[in-house]
């Protein structure tokens, strides 16, 4: 019989990466931030993390943040098997986007309740040994 871990493996399609933008080709520079952002998220898994990564990009409007952040989704995909882009702008939004990632893995069939829709997201995640922060804080 599947342990929880292979039955949550295998009833998900990945990897699955789901990057809001295009990928920049005319992307320059970057190169400390972006290697700071590797240091801080790779090699995955380490299994010596025992809290989720996090990393803060901050800068005056039009700077490269979002330029910055894409950068290093695009150049690492490779490394990660789950990548997802949500908007933090308000909270329904990034309720909307957990929700909406939930649906494409298979986790849910429908969205019937985007609180539910994100807690079976992160039950996911827990379950698969991967970490999700707090969002409930
Ligand atoms: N490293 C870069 N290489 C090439 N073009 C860049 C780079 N960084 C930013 N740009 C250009 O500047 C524009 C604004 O960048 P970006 O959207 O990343 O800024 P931002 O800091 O996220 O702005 P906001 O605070 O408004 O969200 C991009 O659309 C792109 O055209
Ligand atoms: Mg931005």
């Amino acid at each position: 019989m599947n342990d929880l871990r292979t039955h949550y493996f295998t009833a998900v399609k990945l990897p699955l990466h789901v990057i809001a933008y295009p990928k920049n080709e005319l992307f320059v520079g970057r190169v400390n931030l972006l290697q700071d952002l590797s240091k801080k998220f790779l090699p995955v898994p380490r299994p010596e993390r025992t809290r989720t990564p996090a990393f803060a990009i901050w800068g005056n409007p039009g700077q490269g943040k979002t330029q910055t952040a894409l950068r290093f989704a695009y150049s690492k995909r490779a490394s990660f098997d789950s990548i997802l882009w949500v908007s933090a702008d308000r909270e329904q939004k990034l309720f909307e986007g957990f929700s909406q990632y939930a649906l494409s893995l298979g986790l849910i069939t429908e969205s019937i309740d985007l609180v539910r829709d994100t807690q079976k997201l992160i039950d996911w995640y827990q379950k698969t040994g991967q970490f999700f922060g707090n969002i409930w804080r």
